[in-house]
Protein backbone atom coordinates (compact mmCIF):
# COMPACT_ATOMS: atom_id res chain seq x y z
CA UNK A 1 0.00 0.00 0.00
CA UNK A 2 1.16 3.18 -0.82
CA UNK A 3 1.81 6.10 1.79
CA UNK A 4 -0.69 9.00 1.85
CA UNK A 5 1.17 12.14 0.83
CA UNK A 6 0.55 15.96 1.28
CA UNK A 7 1.73 18.56 0.28
CA UNK A 8 1.33 23.11 -0.14
CA UNK A 9 0.39 24.53 -3.46
CA UNK A 10 0.43 28.31 -3.91
CA UNK A 11 -3.17 28.90 -5.27
CA UNK A 12 -1.56 31.57 -7.91
CA UNK A 13 1.16 30.48 -9.17
CA UNK A 14 1.33 26.76 -8.52
CA UNK A 15 4.72 26.31 -6.61
CA UNK A 16 5.07 23.11 -4.07
CA UNK A 17 6.29 23.08 -0.52
CA UNK A 18 6.57 20.82 2.08
CA UNK A 19 5.35 23.35 4.62
CA UNK A 20 2.59 25.47 4.98
CA UNK A 21 4.04 29.57 4.02
CA UNK A 22 2.29 32.40 5.08
CA UNK A 23 3.92 33.98 1.72
CA UNK A 24 4.71 32.66 -1.71
CA UNK A 25 8.39 33.13 -1.96
CA UNK A 26 8.11 32.59 -5.78
CA UNK A 27 4.53 35.21 -6.14
CA UNK A 28 4.92 37.33 -3.21
CA UNK A 29 1.37 36.98 -2.95
CA UNK A 30 -0.01 36.28 0.52
CA UNK A 31 -2.31 33.41 2.03
CA UNK A 32 -1.92 31.13 -0.83
CA UNK A 33 -0.68 27.74 0.09
CA UNK A 34 -3.10 25.36 0.97
CA UNK A 35 -2.45 21.44 1.25
CA UNK A 36 -3.53 19.06 -0.81
CA UNK A 37 -3.30 15.24 -1.40
CA UNK A 38 -0.69 13.92 -3.75
CA UNK A 39 -1.03 10.04 -3.65
CA UNK A 40 0.39 8.49 -6.78
CA UNK A 41 -1.19 4.60 -7.10
CA UNK A 42 1.12 3.43 -9.87
CA UNK A 43 -1.20 0.59 -10.34
CA UNK A 44 -3.54 3.20 -11.67
CA UNK A 45 -3.02 3.65 -15.75
CA UNK A 46 -2.71 7.13 -17.20
CA UNK A 47 -3.74 7.42 -20.83
CA UNK A 48 -1.84 4.03 -21.61
CA UNK A 49 -1.76 4.40 -25.71
CA UNK A 50 1.73 2.50 -25.98
CA UNK A 51 3.22 3.86 -23.21
CA UNK A 52 5.10 1.07 -21.76
CA UNK A 53 7.05 0.61 -25.47
CA UNK A 54 9.38 3.41 -26.27
CA UNK A 55 8.34 3.61 -29.72
CA UNK A 56 10.13 6.76 -30.39
CA UNK A 57 13.75 7.06 -31.54
CA UNK A 58 15.96 9.57 -32.13
CA UNK A 59 15.66 11.42 -35.72
CA UNK A 60 18.18 13.47 -37.76
CA UNK A 61 16.53 17.03 -37.83
CA UNK A 62 16.12 16.78 -41.66
CA UNK A 63 14.93 13.70 -41.44
CA UNK A 64 11.52 14.86 -40.16
CA UNK A 65 9.06 16.01 -42.47
CA UNK A 66 6.81 19.02 -41.65
CA UNK A 67 4.50 18.21 -44.83
CA UNK A 68 3.45 15.38 -43.66
CA UNK A 69 0.93 16.92 -40.87
CA UNK A 70 -0.69 19.61 -42.96
CA UNK A 71 -2.63 21.99 -40.63
CA UNK A 72 -6.08 21.56 -39.67
CA UNK A 73 -8.79 23.79 -41.17
CA UNK A 74 -11.08 25.11 -38.64
CA UNK A 75 -13.23 26.69 -41.05
CA UNK A 76 -13.24 30.36 -38.88
CA UNK A 77 -11.04 33.24 -40.51
CA UNK A 78 -10.27 34.53 -36.70
CA UNK A 79 -9.45 31.44 -34.82
CA UNK A 80 -6.80 30.18 -38.13
CA UNK A 81 -5.65 33.25 -38.11
CA UNK A 82 -4.62 33.55 -34.63
CA UNK A 83 -3.09 29.82 -34.31
CA UNK A 84 -1.06 30.96 -37.28
CA UNK A 85 -2.91 29.20 -39.90
CA UNK A 86 -5.10 26.71 -38.67
CA UNK A 87 -4.66 23.68 -36.04
CA UNK A 88 -1.77 21.61 -35.52
CA UNK A 89 -2.09 17.72 -35.20
CA UNK A 90 -1.41 16.92 -31.76
CA UNK A 91 -1.12 20.17 -30.00
CA UNK A 92 -2.68 21.67 -26.93
CA UNK A 93 -4.30 24.90 -27.17
CA UNK A 94 -5.63 26.04 -23.88
CA UNK A 95 -8.51 29.14 -24.53
CA UNK A 96 -8.52 30.90 -21.06
CA UNK A 97 -10.58 33.69 -20.29
CA UNK A 98 -13.36 35.34 -17.59
CA UNK A 99 -16.55 33.29 -17.01
CA UNK A 100 -19.23 34.29 -18.66
CA UNK A 101 -16.94 35.69 -22.14
CA UNK A 102 -18.06 33.24 -24.38
CA UNK A 103 -15.55 30.57 -24.17
CA UNK A 104 -18.06 27.75 -24.04
CA UNK A 105 -20.03 29.31 -27.45
CA UNK A 106 -16.60 29.96 -29.68
CA UNK A 107 -15.37 25.89 -29.03
CA UNK A 108 -19.05 24.61 -29.29
CA UNK A 109 -19.44 26.81 -32.57
CA UNK A 110 -15.85 25.95 -33.93
CA UNK A 111 -16.97 22.03 -32.70
CA UNK A 112 -20.38 22.30 -35.13
CA UNK A 113 -18.82 24.27 -37.84
CA UNK A 114 -15.97 21.61 -38.34
CA UNK A 115 -16.76 19.20 -41.41
CA UNK A 116 -15.93 15.91 -41.68
CA UNK A 117 -13.97 15.64 -38.44
CA UNK A 118 -14.94 13.42 -35.71
CA UNK A 119 -15.36 16.22 -32.69
CA UNK A 120 -15.83 15.23 -28.70
CA UNK A 121 -16.58 17.86 -26.67
CA UNK A 122 -16.82 17.05 -23.06
CA UNK A 123 -18.25 19.28 -20.68
CA UNK A 124 -17.94 19.10 -16.95
CA UNK A 125 -19.59 22.04 -16.42
CA UNK A 126 -23.28 21.78 -18.19
CA UNK A 127 -25.65 18.65 -18.98
CA UNK A 128 -26.51 17.31 -22.28
CA UNK A 129 -29.41 19.10 -22.44
CA UNK A 130 -28.07 22.39 -21.60
CA UNK A 131 -25.38 21.98 -24.75
CA UNK A 132 -27.93 20.88 -27.18
CA UNK A 133 -30.14 24.08 -26.25
CA UNK A 134 -27.21 26.00 -26.85
CA UNK A 135 -26.05 24.16 -29.87
CA UNK A 136 -29.78 24.88 -31.40
CA UNK A 137 -29.29 29.13 -30.60
CA UNK A 138 -25.92 28.60 -32.54
CA UNK A 139 -28.14 27.36 -35.54
CA UNK A 140 -26.71 24.09 -36.52
CA UNK A 141 -27.35 21.30 -34.74
CA UNK A 142 -26.30 18.92 -38.06
CA UNK A 143 -22.68 18.08 -37.58
CA UNK A 144 -20.51 15.75 -36.32
CA UNK A 145 -19.95 16.64 -32.66
CA UNK A 146 -19.96 14.12 -29.62
CA UNK A 147 -21.13 15.41 -26.62
CA UNK A 148 -20.34 13.91 -23.67
CA UNK A 149 -20.34 15.26 -19.71
CA UNK A 150 -17.65 14.05 -17.50
CA UNK A 151 -15.21 14.87 -15.39
CA UNK A 152 -12.86 11.43 -14.43
CA UNK A 153 -9.58 11.29 -16.90
CA UNK A 154 -9.44 7.61 -16.99
CA UNK A 155 -13.44 7.17 -17.79
CA UNK A 156 -13.07 9.95 -20.40
CA UNK A 157 -9.95 7.97 -22.07
CA UNK A 158 -12.39 5.04 -22.34
CA UNK A 159 -14.75 6.67 -23.84
CA UNK A 160 -11.93 8.13 -26.27
CA UNK A 161 -10.89 4.64 -27.06
CA UNK A 162 -14.64 3.62 -28.36
CA UNK A 163 -15.25 6.81 -30.31
CA UNK A 164 -11.71 7.77 -31.75
CA UNK A 165 -12.49 11.60 -32.28
CA UNK A 166 -10.43 13.60 -34.60
CA UNK A 167 -10.66 16.88 -31.73
CA UNK A 168 -10.94 16.80 -28.63
CA UNK A 169 -12.27 19.72 -26.80
CA UNK A 170 -12.80 19.78 -22.79
CA UNK A 171 -14.89 22.18 -21.22
CA UNK A 172 -13.42 23.46 -18.31
CA UNK A 173 -9.97 21.81 -17.46
CA UNK A 174 -11.16 22.59 -13.21
CA UNK A 175 -13.49 20.34 -13.27
CA UNK A 176 -11.73 17.39 -14.34
CA UNK A 177 -9.92 15.24 -11.61
CA UNK A 178 -7.95 12.19 -11.90
CA UNK A 179 -7.85 8.87 -10.02
CA UNK A 180 -3.98 9.21 -9.88
CA UNK A 181 -4.08 12.10 -7.34
CA UNK A 182 -6.39 12.47 -4.57
CA UNK A 183 -6.96 16.29 -4.11
CA UNK A 184 -10.10 17.68 -4.97
CA UNK A 185 -11.12 18.75 -8.60
CA UNK A 186 -9.65 22.45 -9.72
CA UNK A 187 -6.80 22.19 -7.28
CA UNK A 188 -3.30 22.94 -8.56
CA UNK A 189 -2.19 19.65 -8.51
CA UNK A 190 -5.33 17.85 -10.18
CA UNK A 191 -4.91 20.71 -12.84
CA UNK A 192 -1.41 19.99 -13.28
CA UNK A 193 -2.29 16.04 -13.59
CA UNK A 194 -5.32 15.98 -15.73
CA UNK A 195 -3.65 18.47 -18.41
CA UNK A 196 0.08 15.96 -18.21
CA UNK A 197 -2.28 13.01 -19.01
CA UNK A 198 -4.01 14.75 -21.97
CA UNK A 199 -0.99 15.77 -23.33
CA UNK A 200 0.50 12.87 -23.58
CA UNK A 201 -2.64 11.63 -25.12
CA UNK A 202 -2.72 14.30 -27.45
CA UNK A 203 1.16 14.13 -28.86
CA UNK A 204 0.78 9.98 -28.72
CA UNK A 205 -2.37 10.32 -31.07
CA UNK A 206 -1.73 13.66 -32.71
CA UNK A 207 -5.24 14.40 -31.76
CA UNK A 208 -5.35 18.23 -30.97
CA UNK A 209 -6.83 18.78 -27.66
CA UNK A 210 -8.19 22.46 -26.94
CA UNK A 211 -8.45 23.18 -23.34
CA UNK A 212 -11.12 25.60 -21.69
CA UNK A 213 -9.88 27.37 -18.27
CA UNK A 214 -11.55 30.11 -16.31
CA UNK A 215 -9.46 32.89 -14.50
CA UNK A 216 -10.95 35.97 -12.91
CA UNK A 217 -9.43 38.97 -12.80
CA UNK A 218 -7.64 38.65 -9.68
CA UNK A 219 -6.55 35.89 -10.38
CA UNK A 220 -7.77 33.55 -7.83
CA UNK A 221 -8.83 30.41 -9.25
CA UNK A 222 -5.84 27.71 -9.63
CA UNK A 223 -5.92 27.49 -12.87
CA UNK A 224 -4.40 28.56 -16.43
CA UNK A 225 -1.42 30.31 -15.10
CA UNK A 226 -0.03 27.56 -14.18
CA UNK A 227 -0.58 25.88 -17.40
CA UNK A 228 1.08 27.93 -19.55
CA UNK A 229 4.62 26.63 -19.78
CA UNK A 230 2.52 23.06 -20.25
CA UNK A 231 0.84 23.46 -23.23
CA UNK A 232 1.40 24.71 -26.87
CA UNK A 233 -0.61 27.96 -27.28
CA UNK A 234 -2.29 29.90 -25.04
CA UNK A 235 -5.43 31.67 -26.05
CA UNK A 236 -7.27 34.66 -24.35
CA UNK A 237 -10.52 35.56 -25.18
CA UNK A 238 -11.11 38.68 -24.15
CA UNK A 239 -13.84 41.67 -23.91
CA UNK A 240 -16.07 43.67 -22.15
CA UNK A 241 -19.13 41.78 -21.33
CA UNK A 242 -21.37 44.73 -21.42
CA UNK A 243 -19.97 45.26 -25.00
CA UNK A 244 -20.49 42.74 -28.02
CA UNK A 245 -17.12 42.75 -29.27
CA UNK A 246 -14.58 40.20 -28.02
CA UNK A 247 -10.87 39.50 -28.90
CA UNK A 248 -9.17 36.41 -29.12
CA UNK A 249 -5.26 36.68 -28.54
CA UNK A 250 -2.49 34.41 -28.76
CA UNK A 251 -0.14 35.05 -25.73
CA UNK A 252 1.70 31.82 -26.77
CA UNK A 253 2.25 29.87 -29.66
CA UNK A 254 5.16 27.28 -30.43
CA UNK A 255 3.99 26.83 -34.15
CA UNK A 256 3.06 30.70 -35.12
CA UNK A 257 3.32 34.33 -33.99
CA UNK A 258 1.46 35.88 -30.73
CA UNK A 259 1.02 39.61 -33.04
CA UNK A 260 -2.36 37.92 -34.33
CA UNK A 261 -5.57 38.82 -32.85
CA UNK A 262 -8.89 37.79 -33.58
CA UNK A 263 -12.31 39.42 -33.73
CA UNK A 264 -16.06 38.64 -32.93
CA UNK A 265 -19.11 39.97 -32.15
CA UNK A 266 -21.52 38.03 -29.42
CA UNK A 267 -24.73 38.25 -31.50
CA UNK A 268 -28.04 36.25 -29.83
CA UNK A 269 -27.07 33.03 -31.95
CA UNK A 270 -23.33 33.22 -30.89
CA UNK A 271 -20.10 34.80 -32.16
CA UNK A 272 -20.03 36.18 -35.41
CA UNK A 273 -16.42 36.92 -37.32
CA UNK A 274 -15.18 40.83 -37.77
CA UNK A 275 -13.08 40.84 -40.54
CA UNK A 276 -13.57 44.70 -40.96
CA UNK A 277 -13.38 46.04 -37.62
CA UNK A 278 -12.77 49.33 -38.47
CA UNK A 279 -15.69 50.09 -40.26
CA UNK A 280 -17.90 48.85 -37.16
CA UNK A 281 -15.35 50.86 -34.86
CA UNK A 282 -15.77 54.37 -36.27
CA UNK A 283 -19.02 55.90 -36.21
CA UNK A 284 -21.29 56.90 -39.20
CA UNK A 285 -22.80 60.25 -37.89
CA UNK A 286 -24.34 63.34 -39.46
CA UNK A 287 -23.24 66.30 -37.43
CA UNK A 288 -20.02 66.60 -36.27
CA UNK A 289 -19.78 66.79 -32.23
CA UNK A 290 -16.39 67.90 -29.81
CA UNK A 291 -14.05 65.67 -28.26
CA UNK A 292 -13.83 62.79 -30.35
CA UNK A 293 -10.90 61.96 -32.67
CA UNK A 294 -10.42 58.67 -34.78
CA UNK A 295 -7.01 57.13 -33.73
CA UNK A 296 -5.13 54.64 -36.59
CA UNK A 297 -4.25 51.62 -33.92
CA UNK A 298 -2.20 48.35 -34.61
CA UNK A 299 -3.93 45.07 -32.70
CA UNK A 300 -1.41 42.80 -32.72
CA UNK A 301 -0.44 43.29 -36.75
CA UNK A 302 -3.91 44.08 -37.59
CA UNK A 303 -4.73 47.88 -38.21
CA UNK A 304 -7.76 49.09 -37.00
CA UNK A 305 -9.48 52.36 -36.79
CA UNK A 306 -10.87 53.24 -33.60
CA UNK A 307 -12.74 56.35 -31.88
CA UNK A 308 -11.66 58.10 -28.74
CA UNK A 309 -13.85 60.21 -27.11
CA UNK A 310 -13.14 62.74 -24.62
CA UNK A 311 -15.66 65.16 -22.06
CA UNK A 312 -13.49 68.26 -20.61
CA UNK A 313 -15.71 69.76 -17.87
CA UNK A 314 -15.04 71.98 -15.01
CA UNK A 315 -15.11 70.21 -11.62
CA UNK A 316 -17.73 70.59 -9.02
CA UNK A 317 -16.24 69.20 -6.25
CA UNK A 318 -12.57 69.58 -4.81
CA UNK A 319 -10.60 67.10 -6.63
CA UNK A 320 -11.01 66.70 -10.18
CA UNK A 321 -12.09 63.30 -11.83
CA UNK A 322 -9.67 61.94 -14.03
CA UNK A 323 -11.88 58.63 -15.32
CA UNK A 324 -10.50 56.45 -18.71
CA UNK A 325 -12.00 53.07 -20.11
CA UNK A 326 -10.10 51.26 -22.91
CA UNK A 327 -6.99 53.42 -22.08
CA UNK A 328 -4.68 53.53 -19.37
CA UNK A 329 -5.02 56.05 -16.39
CA UNK A 330 -1.25 56.63 -15.49
CA UNK A 331 -0.87 57.40 -19.50
CA UNK A 332 -3.46 59.65 -19.51
CA UNK A 333 -2.27 61.48 -15.86
CA UNK A 334 0.87 61.49 -18.17
CA UNK A 335 -0.51 63.37 -21.47
CA UNK A 336 -2.74 65.83 -19.16
CA UNK A 337 0.68 66.73 -17.59
CA UNK A 338 2.13 67.46 -21.06
CA UNK A 339 -0.95 69.60 -22.39
CA UNK A 340 -0.76 71.38 -19.50
CA UNK A 341 3.09 72.45 -19.33
CA UNK A 342 3.30 72.86 -23.24
CA UNK A 343 -0.01 74.16 -24.09
CA UNK A 344 -0.75 76.44 -20.84
CA UNK A 345 -4.35 74.07 -20.74
CA UNK A 346 -5.48 75.06 -17.30
CA UNK A 347 -6.35 71.29 -16.62
CA UNK A 348 -6.24 71.33 -13.12
CA UNK A 349 -9.35 72.54 -12.44
CA UNK A 350 -11.12 70.24 -14.94
CA UNK A 351 -12.80 66.75 -14.70
CA UNK A 352 -11.56 64.76 -17.54
CA UNK A 353 -13.11 61.05 -18.82
CA UNK A 354 -11.88 59.69 -21.66
CA UNK A 355 -13.67 56.37 -23.24
CA UNK A 356 -12.09 54.00 -26.36
CA UNK A 357 -15.56 53.34 -28.32
CA UNK A 358 -16.35 49.51 -28.71
CA UNK A 359 -14.98 48.32 -25.34
CA UNK A 360 -11.86 47.37 -26.79
CA UNK A 361 -8.94 48.33 -24.55
CA UNK A 362 -5.90 50.32 -26.50
CA UNK A 363 -2.18 49.60 -25.51
CA UNK A 364 -1.05 50.87 -28.45
CA UNK A 365 1.02 54.46 -28.18
CA UNK A 366 0.30 55.47 -31.23
CA UNK A 367 -3.65 56.23 -29.86
CA UNK A 368 -1.87 59.24 -27.91
CA UNK A 369 -2.47 61.81 -30.46
CA UNK A 370 -6.11 60.94 -30.76
CA UNK A 371 -6.43 61.11 -27.09
CA UNK A 372 -5.19 64.62 -26.95
CA UNK A 373 -6.91 65.44 -29.75
CA UNK A 374 -10.32 64.79 -28.02
CA UNK A 375 -9.12 66.56 -25.14
CA UNK A 376 -8.33 69.64 -26.81
CA UNK A 377 -11.32 69.43 -28.99
CA UNK A 378 -13.69 69.00 -25.79
CA UNK A 379 -11.70 71.61 -23.72
CA UNK A 380 -12.14 74.38 -26.91
CA UNK A 381 -15.77 72.75 -27.46
CA UNK A 382 -14.54 72.68 -31.50
CA UNK A 383 -14.96 69.67 -33.45
CA UNK A 384 -12.52 68.11 -35.32
CA UNK A 385 -13.27 67.30 -39.24
CA UNK A 386 -14.87 63.87 -39.43
CA UNK A 387 -12.09 62.76 -42.42
CA UNK A 388 -9.05 63.79 -40.08
CA UNK A 389 -7.34 60.55 -38.01
CA UNK A 390 -4.33 60.35 -35.90
CA UNK A 391 -1.32 57.93 -35.09
CA UNK A 392 1.21 59.23 -33.57
CA UNK A 393 3.32 58.90 -29.81
CA UNK A 394 3.36 61.89 -27.50
CA UNK A 395 6.59 62.44 -25.89
CA UNK A 396 7.14 63.77 -22.07
CA UNK A 397 8.51 66.98 -23.77
CA UNK A 398 5.61 67.26 -26.22
CA UNK A 399 6.70 65.98 -28.89
CA UNK A 400 5.46 64.06 -31.24
CA UNK A 401 7.13 60.71 -31.68
CA UNK A 402 7.07 58.27 -34.37
CA UNK A 403 5.41 55.08 -34.57
CA UNK A 404 5.93 51.41 -36.00
CA UNK A 405 4.17 50.16 -38.91
CA UNK A 406 3.07 53.47 -40.60
CA UNK A 407 2.46 52.48 -43.86
CA UNK A 408 -0.83 50.00 -42.53
CA UNK A 409 -2.07 52.52 -40.49
CA UNK A 410 -2.12 55.21 -43.29
CA UNK A 411 -3.48 52.74 -46.21
CA UNK A 412 -6.17 51.56 -43.59
CA UNK A 413 -7.34 55.22 -43.23
CA UNK A 414 -7.31 55.60 -47.09
CA UNK A 415 -9.44 52.74 -47.67
CA UNK A 416 -11.71 54.26 -45.09
CA UNK A 417 -12.07 57.03 -46.69
CA UNK A 418 -10.07 59.37 -44.46
CA UNK A 419 -8.68 62.81 -46.08
CA UNK A 420 -5.52 63.34 -44.03
CA UNK A 421 -3.68 61.37 -41.74
CA UNK A 422 -1.79 63.34 -38.69
CA UNK A 423 1.70 61.62 -38.32
CA UNK A 424 4.95 62.48 -36.74
CA UNK A 425 7.15 64.37 -38.74
CA UNK A 426 9.97 61.71 -38.27
CA UNK A 427 8.17 59.29 -39.56
CA UNK A 428 7.78 60.80 -42.84
CA UNK A 429 11.23 59.48 -44.15
CA UNK A 430 10.51 55.96 -45.32
CA UNK A 431 6.95 56.65 -46.38
CA UNK A 432 6.43 56.49 -50.00
CA UNK A 433 4.68 59.53 -50.08
CA UNK A 434 3.35 59.25 -53.61
CA UNK A 435 1.77 55.84 -53.08
CA UNK A 436 -0.72 57.44 -50.86
CA UNK A 437 -3.89 59.74 -52.25
CA UNK A 438 -4.63 60.51 -48.71
CA UNK A 439 -2.79 63.95 -47.27
CA UNK A 440 -0.32 63.47 -44.80
CA UNK A 441 -0.06 66.24 -41.98
CA UNK A 442 3.42 66.05 -40.51
CA UNK A 443 3.68 66.91 -37.02
CA UNK A 444 6.14 68.03 -34.85
CA UNK A 445 5.07 69.04 -31.23
CA UNK A 446 1.89 69.47 -29.28
CA UNK A 447 1.61 73.26 -30.36
CA UNK A 448 1.72 72.68 -33.98
CA UNK A 449 -1.31 70.31 -33.59
CA UNK A 450 -3.26 72.74 -31.67
CA UNK A 451 -2.85 75.22 -33.97
CA UNK A 452 -3.40 72.94 -37.10
CA UNK A 453 -6.99 71.70 -35.55
CA UNK A 454 -8.37 75.10 -33.69
CA UNK A 455 -6.59 78.30 -35.58
P1 LIG B 1 -20.49 31.16 -22.30
O1 LIG B 1 -19.96 30.60 -23.59
O2 LIG B 1 -21.29 30.25 -21.46
O3 LIG B 1 -19.29 31.75 -21.44
P2 LIG B 1 -18.07 30.98 -20.72
O4 LIG B 1 -18.04 29.59 -21.20
O5 LIG B 1 -16.86 31.79 -21.12
O6 LIG B 1 -18.32 31.08 -19.27
O7 LIG B 1 -21.35 32.43 -22.73
C1 LIG B 1 -21.61 33.46 -21.89
C2 LIG B 1 -22.52 34.52 -22.36
O8 LIG B 1 -22.75 34.59 -23.74
C3 LIG B 1 -23.85 34.34 -21.72
O9 LIG B 1 -23.99 35.33 -20.75
C4 LIG B 1 -24.85 34.51 -22.80
C5 LIG B 1 -24.08 34.98 -23.97
N1 LIG B 1 -24.53 34.41 -25.25
C6 LIG B 1 -24.99 35.26 -26.24
O10 LIG B 1 -25.04 36.46 -26.07
N2 LIG B 1 -25.37 34.71 -27.44
C7 LIG B 1 -25.32 33.36 -27.67
O11 LIG B 1 -25.66 32.92 -28.78
C8 LIG B 1 -24.84 32.51 -26.63
C9 LIG B 1 -24.79 31.02 -26.84
C10 LIG B 1 -24.46 33.07 -25.44
MG1 LIG C 1 -18.49 27.87 -20.13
Amino acid sequence: MSKIKTSFFCQNCGAQSTKWIGRCPSCGQWNTYVEELIQKDSDDKLWHGNNSIIQSKPKLINEINIDETPRIDTYNIELNRVLGGGLVPGSVILVGGEPGIGKSTLMLQIALNLKNKKILYISGEESELQIKMRAERLGKVKSNCYILTETQTQNIFQHIDSINPDILIIDSIQTLNSNNIESSAGSVSQIKECTTELLRFAKETSVPVFLIGHITKDGSIAGPKILEHIVDTVLHFEGDQNHIYRILRANKNRYGSTSEIGIYEMHNNGLAEVNNPSEMLIPQREEQLSGTAISATVEGIRPILIEVQALVTSATYGTPQRSSTGFDLRRLGMLLAVLEKRCGFRLGIKDIFLNIAGGLKVDDPAIDLAVISAILSSGEDISINSKICFAAEVGLSGEIRPVNRIDQRISEAEKLGFEKICISRYNIKGIMKKSFKIELVEIRKIEELYKYLFT
